[in-house]
């Protein structure tokens, strides 16, 4: 199999994700001590590193072993696509999945897999870019990020995400959205993007910056559901 841009640029991801400000997301995971935790293509375990000592135990899945590479003990690595995670139904009280939906190839099947791995009383917390709501530009966005990223599948819209938890029988806690600031070099540093991608990149976005907006939401599973 080909190797992802992940595989390919795992050290320079890792030392970004390093460089990032965990404080606000950790909050917003309401870690406890006793909380067994799922990081859903959790890359290189910097969300792992942040929570260590305020849960029980991390676990940090992803496809790509490079990436998993970089995740320290006391977080343990498991190699597995979101889409179909090796573990019972109920066996984590918190799931995280951070700025990667929109690399995962359904991000249906990923949710769905993330609500089945949680157990009644437990937390998802999803954090990611949003497609823009206005068609055209949503697509001439899409074109832009495949031109920087052959493993960029698609960016959610806002509420599809949602949409689903409540189908697989989960309630919205809490949720918030805000635009952040990019600067093109180094995004296109970061994915390594290079040659005629890069500068098609550079002359569609016109500028020296972009903004993107995020979203993050947290979702709860009621202790008595219903199910059987
Ligand atoms: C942008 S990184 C985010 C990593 C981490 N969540 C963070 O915020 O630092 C996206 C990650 O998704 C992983 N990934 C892509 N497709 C995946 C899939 N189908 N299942 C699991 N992981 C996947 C990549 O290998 C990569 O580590």
């Amino acid at each position: 199999m080909s190797r992802s841009r992940f595989d390919r640029t795992a050290d320079r991801y890792a030392e970004s994700a390093r460089r990032r400000n965990w404080d606000d997301l950790v909050a917003w995971c309401e870690p406890r001590p006793d909380d067994l935790v799922l990081d859903v293509a959790g890359g290189t375990g910097a969300l792992a590193a942040a929570l260590a000592g305020r849960v029980a135990e991390v676990t940090v899945s992803d496809v790509s072993e490079p990436m998993l590479a970089h995740v320290h003990a006391p977080a343990r690595a498991v190699v597995a696509r979101a889409e179909q995670l090796p573990f019972p139904d109920g066996s984590f009280d918190l799931v995280a999945c951070i700025r990667s939906l929109h690399h995962v190839d359904s991000p249906t099947r990923a949710l769905d897999e993330m609500a089945r791995v949680l157990r009644p009383g437990g937390r998802i917390v999803i954090e990611d870019f949003l497609a823009d709501p206005d068609p055209d530009r949503a697509r001439r966005w899409e074109e832009i990020e495949r031109l920087r990223d052959h493993d960029h599948r698609r960016l959610l819209g806002a509420g599809e995400a949602r949409s689903r938890l409540l189908a697989d029988g989960l309630t919205v806690d809490a949720e918030e959205q805000w635009v952040e600031r990019r600067d093109v070099v180094r995004w296109l540093a970061l994915a390594d993007t290079g040659g005629e991608a890069a500068k098609r990149v550079r002359e569609l976005i016109g500028g020296p910056e972009f903004q993107i907006t995020v979203a993050r939401a947290r979702f709860r599973r009621p202790v008595d559901d219903g199910a059987p």
